[in-house]
């Protein structure tokens, strides 16, 4: 049942390999390599290069049958005319792992002429996003109607450190986001704030990380009156957990991740309309980001400060949740109109960035399935980013277009605030339609309190309603490629 990845500096034709994928540009030549792997063939990839049927578009396939030694399968697949990104080698080794599934050939081999250490990370990253599934509430059909799942991949490339530390990152980032898929496809009576409990405790028990957890009481002693009164309509215990990585020198000031939690998001009293609800399952990608980040990071034992912050509860309406009108009062001592439940994401982080300012952060970044506006405003391709400090925010952006995650900046302007501005309060929860992530980034903004603080919206990007080609609808993975490449970043530096 279990996947996984491996390196080797092999050459393509020496292969023995029930499958073996080889990623082209468009319009390919035929290279030495290339036609070393073709002679087994008799010169089949030779022709269909040359009779235009295969092209090298991006996602065009072809299967080549050889024999019963060496590359059993031969399958091209197409990366297109787009410059070779992470981004790019992951696709297409997503496409040729999804093709191994279908196939059940359980073994596959991956190489992608002219690769670099980059496009290395992206062809690991892809082949296990690819072969990525999440079998576990589903009867599995008999032994004989089944096709051997996709257990083991190695990624081909050149025998160089870079080469190896690409394909390791890759790996480690590859963990991070089965972590980060699974807890959001597992649905709101599966994944509790008590397994975000559990997961951190793994995590942090093979990591060597410190682990604390806050309980309803706890938060009550930390006088946290905006997560709480979230979490007062369920009878679930809510949950923080924060896990202390430290890989620098003692007196270096840690990233801090920050990740929004809700296992479930029903809007409260302000409920959400019945159709599509069932999506809010994945209102928790913002935690299970920081969580995958947290484990691709022990992986890759950075020599970096980082903590990871969770905050998890679910939005529930009932006879104790809070009311539209309710003004509840945050651990910075601030107080806070209810206007609408259903903008209960802030309120959680709101009392996590309070928390956050203990650990003397370097930086702080936040990721939440935010708002509905970003998901209207930048789609599906691209994590809206918003900040006050443009080192920060360009580390962020920079980071996030590496990580093939890019972002898109956004403006926090004073204008904006009269939004917010409440007649009880000093603040309230909702500043209505018109710029609703900037007046959500806004709130959030209320509570940071002398650190360097980036906050990003991935309610359009943690996870797809539709089949993205590379990968089946459901968990993208993201933000953990970009809370890693912040870490890497500054490991470099
Ligand atoms: N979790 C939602 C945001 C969301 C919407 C994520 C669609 C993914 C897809 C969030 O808690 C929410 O409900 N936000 C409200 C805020 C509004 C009431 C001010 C929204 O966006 O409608
Ligand atoms: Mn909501
Ligand atoms: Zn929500």
């Amino acid at each position: 049942m279990s996947f996984s990845l491996q390196f080797s500096h092999a050459a393509p034709a020496s292969v023995n390999s029930p499958l073996l994928a080889l990623v082209l540009p468009q319009d390919p030549s035929l290279d030495d390599a290339l036609r070393a792997v073709d002679t087994p063939l008799a010169g089949a990839i030779q022709r269909s290069i040359a009779r235009r049927d295969f092209r090298g578009g991006r996602d065009e396939t072809m299967l080549f049958v050889g024999g019963d030694t060496g590359a059993q399968r031969v399958l091209l697949v197409g990366r297109g005319s787009a410059p070779l990104t992470l981004a790019v080698a992951r696709r297409a080794a997503a496409i040729a792992a999804r093709q191994a599934c279908k196939l059940g050939t359980g073994t596959m081999h991956i190489a992608l002429p002219g690769a670099d250490a980059g496009a290395i990370e992206g062809l690991a990253i892809g082949a296990a996003a690819g072969s990525w599934a999440y079998p576990d509430l589903q009867t599995q059909p008999p032994e004989k109607d089944r096709r051997t799942r996709l257990q083991s991949v190695t990624v081909l490339g050149d025998d160089t450190d870079a080469m190896r530390d690409g394909f390791a990152a890759g790996a480690a980032i590859s963990e991070g986001q089965a972590i980060a898929k699974r807890l959001g496809m597992m649905p709101g009576n599966v994944c509790t704030p008590d397994t975000f409990v559990e997961v951190g405790r793994e995590i942090a028990a093979r990591h060597g990380m410190t682990i604390t957890v806050l309980g309803r009481a706890e938060m009550e002693q930390e006088k946290m009156g905006s997560f709480l009164c979230v979490a007062q309509g369920t009878p679930e215990e809510p949950r923080l957990v924060a896990l202390e990585y430290r890989g620098g020198a003692p007196d270096q000031q840690p990233v801090v991740l920050i990740g929004k939690g809700l296992c479930f998001d029903t809007g409260g009293i302000s409920i959400k309309p019945a159709p599509e609800m069932e999506w809010m399952k994945y209102d928790m990608a913002g935690a299970g980001g920081v969580m995958g980040a947290m484990e691709a990071i022990g992986r890759l034992k950075l020599p970096v400060n980082v903590v990871g912050i969770i905050g998890s509860t679910t939005n529930m309406p009932s006879g104790t949740a809070v009311k539209p009108g309710d003004v509840v009062r945050a651990s910075n001592g601030k107080t806070i109109e209810i206007i609408n439940t259903d903008a209960e994401g802030r309120l959680v982080l709101a009392d996590l960035l309070v928390f956050a300012k203990r650990y003397n952060p370097a930086v702080a970044i936040d990721a939440a399935t935010l708002t509905g506006a970003i998901v209207i405003g930048l789609g599906a391709h691209a994590v809206g980013v918003f900040g006050a400090d443009k080192a920060a925010v360009d580390e962020v952006l920079a980071a996030g277009s590496a990580a093939g995650e890019p972002g898109w900046p956004l403006p926090l302007w004073d204008e904006y605030k009269e939004q917010i501005k409440s007649e009880v309060a000093d603040l309230k929860n909702s500043g209505g339609r018109a710029a609703g992530s900037i007046t959500a980034a806004l709130f959030l903004q209320e509570f940071v309190d002398g650190y360097p603080w980036v906050h990003l919206d991935v309610a359009g990007t943690a996870y797809s309603q539709v089949d993205l080609g590379w990968i089946p609808k459901g968990p993208t993975g993201t933000p953990v490629g970009t809370f890693v490449e912040i870490v890497r970043a500054r490991a470099r530096r």
